[in-house]
């Protein structure tokens, strides 16, 4: 445990898992090489997370545009992604932590799908911490899904227009019923979404590195809960509103 007061402590941090393969490249390795040493970090931060007392952990995995990658590549992360959740399911299982996917699961291989379903339904009911993994996961697609199913709602007479409102919206988006994230991190360098959770991040704190996703230690995600713990949530408020409540 670390010195974080479990006040500061966010209830939902979500994460760009970026850098894998400049992290292969720099070491004259194949990008896969670098998305293997990135599984490892995201091991260790489950961990991390699960044990300092996030309640909610979003992964981005892979982006619905990550389809455009060389098709080696796309089939090296799917090989990747099975393999670890085959290797990983009971290991969650034990430390209580339930698995979710978000993102349109159809285009994957019917073993994959199956392996999600499977390590879904074996989590389902533990308690510790939710994992939501974003794969073939895009923003964009979420509100765009989330306004097809509420204009069918209306179309069949079950919900009156005057009554969609921010909430009615957010219940139809994938992470419905789960707080939006208070922490966004971001690993690699870049500063910016790659169409992530584009609705949930209406309020949340921003947190970007340089350090490649596979170097991404124990102490950086320590730096990253400590930096969180010093930026005051206004929400459109005073500072002064903050720091006097009411
Ligand atoms: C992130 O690392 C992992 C996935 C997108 C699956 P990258 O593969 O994007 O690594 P860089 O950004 O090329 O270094
Ligand atoms: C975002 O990273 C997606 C994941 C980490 C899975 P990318 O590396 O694909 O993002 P861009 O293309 O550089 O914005
Ligand atoms: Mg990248």
């Amino acid at each position: 445990m670390n010195s974080q007061s479990q006040a500061s402590i966010p209830e939902h941090v979500c994460v760009i898992m970026d850098g894998n393969g400049r992290w292969a490249k720099k070491r004259l390795m194949p990008r896969a090489y670098g998305h293997r040493k990135g599984v490892e970090t995201t091991r260790l931060a489950v961990e991390y997370f699960a044990r300092v007392g996030v309640r909610h952990l979003t992964l981005f995995a892979f982006s619905s545009e990550n389809w455009n990658r060389p098709a080696e590549e796309v089939s090296s992360l799917m090989e990747l992604f099975m393999e670890s959740l085959r290797q990983y399911t009971p290991e969650l299982h034990e430390q209580q932590i339930r698995i979710r996917f978000i993102g349109e699961r159809s285009s994957f291989s019917t073993d994959l799908q199956q392996q999600i379903s499977h390590a879904e339904a074996e989590t389902g009911a533990n308690k510790s911490m939710v994992l939501n993994i974003a794969a073939n996961y895009g923003g964009q697609w979420d509100i765009v899904n989330a306004c097809r199913t509420i204009a069918q709602q209306v179309q069949q007479g079950n919900l009156d227009p005057a009554r969609i409102d921010d909430q009615a919206f957010a219940a139809q988006l994938s992470l419905a019923g789960t707080p939006d994230p208070d922490l966004f991190i971001r690993t690699g360098g870049e500063r910016r979404i790659s169409n992530f959770l584009l609705w949930q991040l209406a309020y949340t704190e921003f947190y970007f590195c340089d350090t490649l996703w596979p170097d991404f230690s124990e102490t950086e995600m320590a730096d990253a809960l400590a930096e969180y713990s010093r930026r005051q949530r206004r929400y459109g408020k005073t500072g002064e509103q903050i720091e006097v409540p009411g």
